[in-house]
């Protein structure tokens, strides 16, 4: 499974240790950037991950913010993506299990790295459920 991952400057710290803990997990990553804590615009990255989970370049994406709040906002301009902030590994498990996200967000500024893992992990690991949930999601473009 190929995974794509991209970052603001406030997320650079845990996406170099996601990239280096999914890597060793057996997951390809394709890494969105940005590299480095030079401030940047968070929409340049979300709109990069977001192509390349709506072209199938990526089967998922993970982004990573200061809050997580710019690149959900921004990733979720894009039809083909839906993407769930989470803070807490059972929020993890739910936005895969009830809305069948395909870009998992996490908030670097206000989680540990230990519940960061945990929360990919459990995104990562969880199905989603389907049935009614499925009904749901159905009802979301515009
Ligand atoms: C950057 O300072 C910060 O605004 C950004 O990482 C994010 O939290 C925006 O939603």
């Amino acid at each position: 499974m190929t995974i794509g991952i991209c970052n603001d400057h406030a997320g650079v710290a845990y996406k170099f240790r996601l990239v280096k803990y999914l890597e060793s997990q057996g997951y390809q990553v394709v890494n969105f950037g940005t590299d480095t804590e030079v401030s940047v615009d968070y929409p340049d990255f979300a709109h990069a991950l977001a192509s390349a989970v709506e072209k199938g370049e990526v089967d998922l994406g993970i982004a990573l913010c200061g809050t997580g709040n710019g690149m959900a906002i921004t990733l979720n301009k894009h039809q083909g993506v839906r993407a769930g902030l989470a803070w807490a590994s059972e929020i993890g498990r739910l936005v895969k299990a009830h809305n069948n996200a395909n870009v998992l967000v996490l908030p670097a500024r206000f989680i540990s790295w230990q519940m960061a893992r945990r929360i990919v992990n459990t995104w990562l690991t969880t199905p989603f459920e389907g049935g009614r949930h499925q009904r749901r999601i159905d009802k979301m473009p515009v």
